[in-house]
Order: structure tokens, then C-alpha cells, then sequence
């Protein structure tokens, strides 16, 4: 009879053994919790195509703040839904706004926690385009004065990292030369470097208001079937200036993930969707799969990936049950 001698199978005979050749670990020093603030007070308002995440006012999210530090969650990402809209998201560098509020609000109570704002405009403009249009065209260089305005106006509420989100070219140049022009060459960016127009947002549109009024973002977002030209948005990024680079969505982008990883020296963040995030709770009430299970699977996949940093909705559940 032939003598089985290779056997894999001894390096998982006990839960020991298993943890002493475990290649990966996930920690609760990887998430990034995204919160989305509104006008208003006490507004505590569940946000229907994400269940678990709230609509929160300033006072509320500082209360939310608060529990994300105590779980020993580094940082929150800062969304917003503004006061007013108009053709070129002038809210989304108003001071009084309620992202910036929140910024200024967090860093006050919770200095220790680092806030990223987000960058983008489709949450404050009319038409729902993440730039200023010329006719229904989004023009790119048009663009980058407003984006530096609002990347200048949240490191100035305390913004410690700036993500920009927009996908205009040459745009995280133009926030590091707006940013070290008054002095702030502390703040970092983390670049939405490689963000693909994709289907998976769609939730989230619902949660932050800004679904497209007309046509898509795919003359500005990359498309799905693209793999070189993320490395080529990678390459642009870093020597624009981008600390950290970030892929998104997640799930279906993990072998872009890995490229990543293989090639630059920086580190790696990826955004775990909106979409990515409602598909595992809509499965999980229906009682389909095990939630706490697959959440642990599907985040630790992703540092397997590469991923150093992974921006989830999923951080405050998965916190706490890698803590038990
Ligand atoms: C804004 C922005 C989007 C997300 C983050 N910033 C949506 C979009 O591009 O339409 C998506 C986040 C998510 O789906 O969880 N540009
Ligand atoms: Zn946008």
C-alpha cells in the first residue's frame, strides 16, 4: 500500500496548532468606521438600505465617536448630507456644514481618534456629479479648485487624512500643494486611487443623496474590467503625492488588491462597500448565513489580499466579536 508521508492535515489537527501557522490576522486596529452626519439634533434616523448604520446629527455622532474609540477603532470617515445643494456643492467647503462641524466637534471630544473626511462633491451638488459640469460634461480641471476647497476647509475643522473620492486627474496634487500652501503638511491623503465604477455604491447613494441626476460616473470611474490602468492610477497617486492608497470596492476587486500590494511600498486600504455590506445583512436576516461568521471570513480575506487598512460598516459588530 502506498505510505501517505506528506500530510497538510497535521498542521491543523488542534486550535493551537492552527493558531501557531496562521498566516493572517485580523485586528481591530485595520477598520475604518464611516459615519454619515445631517443636519439637525438628536437625530439618531436608520438609514434603510444599510441596516445598522444611522443618519446621525454633530451631538450624535460624537456620542457614536466615543464607542468607536472605546472598541480601540483608530479612525471614523466622515460623510455628510448638507443644509442646501447648488450647481457647484459650495456646502461641501462651508464651514458651518454639518461634515465640518462633526470634524471639529470629534477632534474636541476624542483627540486621540483619526478623522478622514471624504472629498467629493455628489452629496452637494444639484445634479449629483462628483465635479463641476460643463453641460452634462464633468470638467476636470475645473474641478480641482473646488475639491481643494473643501479638502482645506476639513483639515482646517481638524481633519487628520483627506480622501478624495472624485476620480478627477491630478487632483491629489493639487489638495497636497492647497494643503502645504497654508502649512498643513501633517494632514495626509489617502487616495482614492483605484475606484471603479461600480454597481456596488448603490445603497450608499440611497444613505448620502447622491445618486447621479443624469447619466453615470463612468467617464470619471474606472471600468470594472480594468486591471493595468489601476496600476497606472496607482503610479499617478504616488507621485502626485498620495500616503496611502486605496482600492474600492473590495469584494470584487481583491485580485487588484494583491497587484497593489506586489507593487508599491505604501500602504494599502480598501473600501468594503456599501453594497458588499447590504448584501450580507439582507442574507444574514433572512437567517441564510451566519453574519458574525462570514463578516470575519470576507474582512480577513481582504488582509490576505493585502490590505493594511479596511474602511468598513462592518467595523463596530466585528470589533466587538474579536474581542470575545
Ligand atoms: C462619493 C463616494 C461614494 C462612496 C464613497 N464616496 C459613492 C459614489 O462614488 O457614488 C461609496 C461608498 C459605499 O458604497 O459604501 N464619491
Ligand atoms: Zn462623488
Amino acid at each position: 500500500m502506498f505510505a501517505q508521508r506528506l500530510r497538510p492535515r497535521r498542521l491543523r489537527i488542534s486550535e493551537n496548532v492552527r493558531s501557531m501557522v496562521r498566516e493572517t490576522t485580523l485586528s481591530v486596529k485595520d477598520f475604518v468606521y464611516p459615519i454619515f452626519v445631517v443636519p439637525g439634533e438628536n437625530v439618531c434616523e436608520p438609514i434603510p438600505s444599510m441596516p445598522g448604520c444611522n443618519h446621525l446629527s454633530v451631538d450624535k455622532a460624537v456620542e457614536l465617536a466615543k464607542e468607536i474609540a472605546s472598541l480601540g477603532i483608530p479612525a471614523v470617515e466622515v460623510f455628510g448630507l448638507p443644509e442646501y445643494k447648488d450647481e457647484i456643492g459650495s456646502s461641501a467647503w462651508d464651514m458651518t456644514s454639518p461634515v465640518q462641524r462633526a470634524i471639529a466637534a470629534i477632534k474636541k471630544e476624542v483627540p486621540d481618534l483619526v478623522i478622514v473626511g471624504d472629498v467629493c462633491l455628489c452629496q452637494y451638488t444639484t445634479h449629483g456629479h462628483c465635479g463641476r459640469l460643463d453641460g452634462h460634461y464633468v470638467d476636470n480641471d475645473a474641478t480641482l479648485p473646488l475639491l481643494q476647497n473643501v479638502a482645506v476647509s476639513q483639515a482646517e475643522a481638524g481633519a487628520d487624512i483627506i480622501a478624495p473620492s472624485d476620480m478627477m486627474d491630478g487632483r491629489v496634487r493639487a489638495i497636497r500643494e492647497a494643503l502645504d500652501d497654508r502649512g498643513m503638511t501633517n494632514v495626509s491623503i489617502m487616495s482614492y486611487a483605484v475606484k471603479y465604477a461600480s454597481g456596488y455604491y448603490g445603497p450608499f447613494r440611497d444613505a448620502a443623496d447622491s445618486a447621479p441626476q443624469f447619466g453615470d460616473r463612468k467617464q470619471y470611474q474606472m471600468d470594472p474590467a480594468n486591471a493595468h490602468e489601476a496600476m497606472k492610477e496607482v503610479d499617478l497617486d504616488i507621485a502626485e503625492g498620495a500616503d496611502i492608497i486605496m482600492v474600492k470596492p473590495a469584494l470584487a476587486y481583491l485580485d487588484i488588491v494583491h497587484r497593489v500590494r506586489e507593487r508599491i511600498e505604501y500602504p494599502v486600504a480598501v473600501y468594503n462597500v456599501s453594497g458588499e455590506y447590504a448584501m450580507v445583512k439582507a442574507a444574514a436576516q433572512n437567517g441564510w448565513i451566519d453574519e458574525k461568521r462570514i463578516v470575519l471570513e470576507t474582512l480577513t480575506s481582504m488582509k490576505r489580499a493585502g490590505a493594511d487598512i479596511i474602511i468598513t460598516y462592518h467595523a463596530i459588530d466585528a470589533a466587538k466579536w474579536l474581542k470575545e
